[in-house]
């Protein structure tokens, strides 16, 4: 991992245009209200979003949108690229108890503002899509990391262009140490690995398929038609050829698709018209924004952080040798202890920490880290449809990453039994113990909702609004014939058990038991009750669906923390 350095030159820079913020001479920065522009940071950052383009595979470069980032003030290590030839962002590195601060510039040529999933901050630092700024814009953030050491990361979430943003490469990883966490014998340094997994379709100029009209070179689409036949024999496919063949028409129709004609006339057609409300899909897996990426790896102990990135796939990961995934954190926090797990699912914008140790295998062996098949998501409801694995043209199981052992370490680690200390949230503790608050997923007119309700900018409604201090029990009931992916900001949660859906071939590969969550996989037909306090900031949050193509159209509403 290439480590970012940060000269002198650039920290004055730093200085001067931080200065000129405070001058107000910088048009487009909010001031960041109550959070003290005064207070010296630990950590200040430049963090630019822009087009760009990278060579992602033989022939034409591919036109992305991606994150690039220095460091103004601090330790240069707070920044490092990834390795490779990749558009994520960089990776940032933070210690709880920092003070960050961030200046963002948007160079798009559309609205946008980045989001720390995971992380608590502010209601203003938290890239809540009222503050989206114009092209051109900057924010600045300033707030202090108040999270458990884990595997967070950084999106933008600008109202209704979450899903393009991030699909054409705004993405980037955050993770945060702590001192309990740093006292264990974890794998370090190159031991220490991400694994970003996020599915994307090429045209045949390598560029990157979404909806019409989206992307870096939005304004040079070509004809509607011409589209139309790619998709076909592309990833959106599934959606036309596969699905809607299946009675998926005449289901979602009644259900989603009734009143909204008008959508049938937007740009892109029916093809966009279902990937806007269904999701999207790709053909091709993209790990660390690399095609076919590979790990060559010592004999030797790894911590491997799985994070899902794709706009709306869920993964159920397993080790093609049969071998236990061993799981040791979630992305909000190491476990009380490793857990042994035939496969784990995870869903949009969830994260798992695995432990694997590769010391007794020999030099020369290859282990696959693959995508299993399961029922029980949408394309088996819709008639028989081989799992989400369709739309890669493999029946349901497709390899995401390889290991190979590729030569001799000496050093061995142990797996630690015990990993930290979670406080467990108690029912008896929450102000509705016996009365769950029900946030039940709808449907209807191409639009999702909780409750009936879409997403409004700033409305939230009694349901939606807690006093800061206390504890709640929520329920995300799922009656749709989706599964979805609940994020809810701030603070993380518990679950507390789940009825309904999950089913076969999923459950045994839920992580939650003894763990802090940011994002839940409630699976169709499924109820999932969690305990959540409502702590550390008063003010205006989102809670939504994190399959982005939902959150875009709606499957996002805000809750309100009362001081
Ligand atoms: Cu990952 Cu509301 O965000
Ligand atoms: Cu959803």
């Amino acid at each position: 991992m290439g480590v970012r350095g940060v000269s002198r030159r650039a920290f004055v820079r730093g200085f001067a245009a931080g200065a000129a913020v405070l001058g107000g001479h910088w048009p487009g920065v909010r001031a960041a209200g109550r959070s003290g522009q005064s207070v010296t940071p630990d950590v200040a950052l430049r963090l630019t979003a822009a087009p760009r383009r990278a060579q992602l595979r033989p022939g034409a470069p591919t036109r992305l949108w991606s994150y690039r980032a220095s460091v103004l003030h601090g330790d240069p290590a707070a920044v490092a690229d990834l390795a490779g030839n990749t558009y994520l962002g960089p990776v940032l590195r933070l210690r709880r108890g920092q003070r960050l601060r961030v200046d963002f510039e948007n160079r798009l040529d559309e609205p946008s503002i980045v989001h720390w999933h995971g992380l608590i901050d502010p209601a203003d630092m938290d890239g809540h899509p009222r503050d989206a700024v114009p092209p051109g814009g900057h924010y600045r953030y300033d707030f202090t990391i108040r999270n458990h050491a884990g595997t967070y990361w950084y999106h933008p979430h600008p109202d209704m262009r979450t899903g393009q943003q991030v699909y054409f490469g705004l993405a980037g990883l955050l993770l945060v140490s702590d001192t309990e966490e740093a006292a264990l014998p974890l794998p370090r340094g190159e031991y220490d690995v991400p694994i970003v997994i996020q599915d994307r379709s090429f045209g045949a100029d390598n560029q990157l398929r979404y909806l019409a009209g989206t992307g870096p070179d939005a304004e040079q689409e070509e004809p509607e038609a011409a589209r139309e036949s790619d998709h076909a024999g592309g990833g959106m496919g599934m959606m036309g050829g596969g699905m809607m063949g299946s009675g998926m028409m005449g289901r979602m129709g009644a259900e989603m698709m009734g009143r909204s004609s008008g959508m049938m006339g937007q740009s892109g057609g029916m093809q966009d018209a279902m990937t806007r409300m269904m999701g999207f899909f790709g053909d091709t897996i993209l790990v660390n924004g690399q095609h076919g990426w590979r790990l060559d790896a010592a004999t030797h102990a790894y911590r491997l952080r799985l994070v899902n990135a794709s706009n709306a796939r869920i993964y159920k990961l397993a080790w093609s040798d049969g071998r236990p995934m061993t799981v040791i954190a979630t992305g909000a926090g190491l476990l009380a202890a490793p857990q042994h797990k035939p496969y784990v699912m995870l869903a949009p914008a969830q994260r798992v920490e695995v432990w694997v140790d590769f010391s007794a295998d020999p030099v020369g062996r290859e282990v696959r880290l693959v995508n299993q098949a399961f029922s029980g998501s949408m394309g088996m409801r819709m008639g028989g449809m081989p799992g989400l694995g369709g739309a890669l043209g493999i029946e349901g199981a497709f390899p995401v990453a390889t290991v190979r052992v590729a030569r001799k370490s000496a050093e061995r680690l142990a797996l630690p039994d015990h990993l930290a200390t979670v406080e467990r949230l108690r029912p008896e503790g929450a102000v509705n113990a016996g009365r769950p608050k029900v946030f039940r997923i709808t449907a209807g007119g191409m639009r999702w909702g909780v409750n009936g309700r879409s997403f409004e900018m700033t409305a939230h409604t009694a349901e939606e609004t807690a006093r800061l201090g206390t504890t709640e029990v929520w329920e995300f009931d799922n009656r749709t014939m989706m599964a979805h992916a609940m994020h809810v900001h701030q603070s993380p949660f518990q679950v507390l058990g789940r009825t309904g859906g999950a089913g076969e071939g999923v459950a045994d590969g839920i992580v939650e038991r003894g763990a802090w969550l940011d994002t839940v996989l409630v699976m169709p037909g499924e109820r999932v009750r969690l305990i959540k306090r409502f702590d550390h900031y008063p003010g205006l949050f989102l809670y939504h669906c994190h399959m982005l193509e939902h959150e875009d159209a709606g499957l996002m509403r805000n809750y309100f923390v009362q001081a």
